[in-house]
């Protein structure tokens, strides 16, 4: 029989307290809420109430609900209050210190039989634990920001912690409605390990001007379906939990130099700016604790025609190439209303694309989504050659061929012969340096990246790479271009792996490293992620997607260019391509995928 939690202390009421003690009271359990100040008490009493007036609001919370939850939550200042609670969860600010002295008051004064947590993201529970004369009822219960919404809950047993009181949290996790994963005591246990050198590198490109904080989140965004961007996500964990967090798994997990804060980050903690919770973080809220971006100095034009200022017009396109990304690119430019030239090396794969770009178009009639006539006339707008000549009154090549440095240099200083002046000229390269291919031309300064993604007609997002030859004038038509297509352009520098694929694989090698290292397995590493972040898909099952040979070849291009450590490929990743388990493709890949 699993204990019955009747009375819950929740110590700290910020961003997670109060979330912890709205889900508490949402299920039936009394809560004794504790801060360090009245002053303190009264923002989480208010954080408490507007999140559950928003409940509400949405149709997620009857009235009576709310009135009731608030019932079951009571208010004191300091711990004397805790003396008869079954469990406490702490969420005071992430600091060991300051745990290990609120744990061995908890110690003092709950009953000997009150299990303490501690909601640490970071901080070792066994060393929390160790402040107590009970390590055996120390437990780590690790709920993800907003609390209330996050399905997932990371159970953190120590070494030490009784197997009773493990179980108990785990009955306690399903009657809250949430999915355990329970795990040991490691710095970042799954979600954080793999989270946040993922939010450091983003920052540390917003810091370096690699590209604008509305075009990084727009990117991970768009290019990977998440919830929000990592700097939006950095404003919601809060600046200065968010340092502390880095900070001590930069020390306690093995000097991982991606690990070690972004000074930008020490600089604005510094300067207040905390997030959402002080109104400014990387983006500037309409009050301190609201979710509602508005704009400031930094917010970029809106406007169409701001986008277009310094844009060449641009009416014929050329798609050269003819594999799958050629074809949807093609498809694109024709149904947003472009005159299209497709070149490819000969008359029979001119035919295959054209098949190809028919059988997609119809798919979209039959699904309803496109007119008889819109599709007639898109197919209308494109003609099919097998000669570069047929490019020479374009207003912008965008280059979909073989990703061979050779073959696309070869490719650039013909259309350099061909094409007229003015002409953009673009290459969808994911990997290859576009300043190489610029330099294949007499005119680097009309060389951009557009690196669309997979598939074309579909995915909402294109990286405008620019570089350090690109025109102002080049990059604003590619950027006006992509608005035309529908599509978000986001610009970035001429660095391996781009925005998105350069924030996405490390993670992805990082969880396969997890895996090899055996602290957790496959399903409840892709739980912890979707459940804990709102990922779309967890880790293994986006890796055997992708492919692992593909994962692993831009693993390795990333390493060489920026020579991180730990970039480097996971041995496991290396072996399993080796063994032939690419993914889905071959059947198998992290799991076996030929029953399915
Ligand atoms: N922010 C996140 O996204 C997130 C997610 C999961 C876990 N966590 C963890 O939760 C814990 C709390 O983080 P947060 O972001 O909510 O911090 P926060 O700064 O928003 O809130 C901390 C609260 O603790 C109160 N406090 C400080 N000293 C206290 C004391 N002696 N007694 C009672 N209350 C005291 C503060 O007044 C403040 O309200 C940390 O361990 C953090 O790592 C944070």
């Amino acid at each position: 029989m699993a204990r019955e939690f009747s009375t819950v202390g929740v110590v700290g009421l910020g961003t997670m307290g109060a979330g912890i003690v709205e889900v508490f009271a949402r299920n039936g359990i009394d809560v004794l809420a504790v801060e360090i100040s009245e002053s303190a008490l009264e923002r989480g009493r208010a954080t408490l109430t507007s999140s559950t007036d928003r409940a509400v609001a949405k149709g997620k919370l009857a009235e009576a609900d709310r009135d009731a939850l608030h019932e079951r939550v009571r208010f004191a200042v300091g711990l004397d209050a805790l003396h008869s609670v079954d469990l406490v969860i702490e969420a005071v600010p992430e600091h060991l210190d300051l745990k290990q002295r609120i744990f061995a008051e908890l110690d003092r004064v709950c009953r000997p039989d009150t299990i303490l947590a501690t909601n640490t993201s970071s901080l070792s529970v066994t060393e929390i634990s160790v402040a107590t004369t009970r390590p055996n009822q120390v437990i780590g219960i690790h709920f993800f920001n907003p609390a209330p919404v996050m399905k997932l809950v990371e159970v953190v047993r120590t070494v030490v912690t009784s197997p009773e009181v493990v179980a108990d949290v785990e009955a306690l996790c399903a009657r809250l409605g949430k999915v355990d994963v329970t795990i040991n005591d490691r710095a970042g246990f799954i979600a954080n390990a793999l989270l946040f050198g993922y939010l450091n590198h983003a920052v540390g490109m917003f810091e370096s001007h690699y590209a604008t904080r509305e075009d990084i989140d727009a990117a991970m965004k768009l290019g990977c379906g998440l919830p929000m961007g990592p700097l939006a996500l950095m404003d919601l964990i809060g600046l200065d939990t968010a340092y502390e967090i880095l900070d001590t798994m930069y020390r306690r997990g093995g000097r991982d130099r991606r690990h070690a804060p972004v000074p930008l980050l020490k600089q604005m903690v510094t300067a207040g700016l905390l997030g959402r919770k002080s109104g400014r973080g990387f983006y500037t809220y309409q009050r301190p604790g609201s979710p509602v971006v508005v704009p400031d100095e930094a917010t970029p034009p809106a406007t169409e025609a701001a986008l277009a200022d310094g844009a060449r017009a641009i009416a014929k396109v050329g798609v050269v190439g003819s594999g799958t990304m050629a074809t949807g690119i093609i498809e694109v430019f024709a149904k947003a209303g472009y005159e299209v030239v497709s070149v490819t090396r000969g008359a029979e794969k001119s035919a295959a694309v054209c098949e190809a770009v028919k059988t997609s178009l119809n798919k979209g009639v039959v699904r309803g989504k496109l007119a008889e006539a819109d599709r007639d006339a898109a197919l209308g707008r494109i003609s099919w050659s097998a000669t570069l000549d047929h490019l020479a009154d374009v207003d912008l090549v965008v280059e979909a061929v073989v990703e061979e440095l050779s073959v696309k240099k070869a490719l650039f200083a013909s259309l350099d012969e061909i094409c007229k002046p003015g002409v953009v000229l673009a290459t969808t390269t994911s990997s290859l340096p576009v300043i190489d291919v610029a330099m294949a031309t007499q005119r680097p300064a009309d060389v951009v990246g557009l690196h669309f993604f997979n598939p074309a007609p579909v995915m909402p997002l294109v990286e405008v790479v620019r570089t350090i030859r690109t025109s102002p004038e080049a990059t604003a038509t590619a950027r006006a271009v992509c608005a035309a297509l529908g599509k978000t352009g986001v610009v970035c520098g001429d660095r391996s792996g781009f925005i998105v694929n350069a924030l996405l694989f490390p993670y992805l090698n990082d969880a396969v490293k997890m895996l090899e290292a055996s602290y957790s397995t496959a399903d409840d590493i892709d739980h912890a992620m979707k459940l804990g972040c709102g990922y779309p898909m967890g880790p293994f099952e986006l890796l055997d997607v992708v492919g692992l040979d593909v994962s692993l070849a831009i693993q390795r291009e990333l390493y060489l260019e920026l020579r991180e450590p730990g970039f480097a490929p996971a041995p496991l990743l290396e072996h399993l391509v080796t063994a032939g388990y690419l993914g889905r493709k071959t059947r198998r890949g992290f799991r076996d995928h030929s029953h399915r």
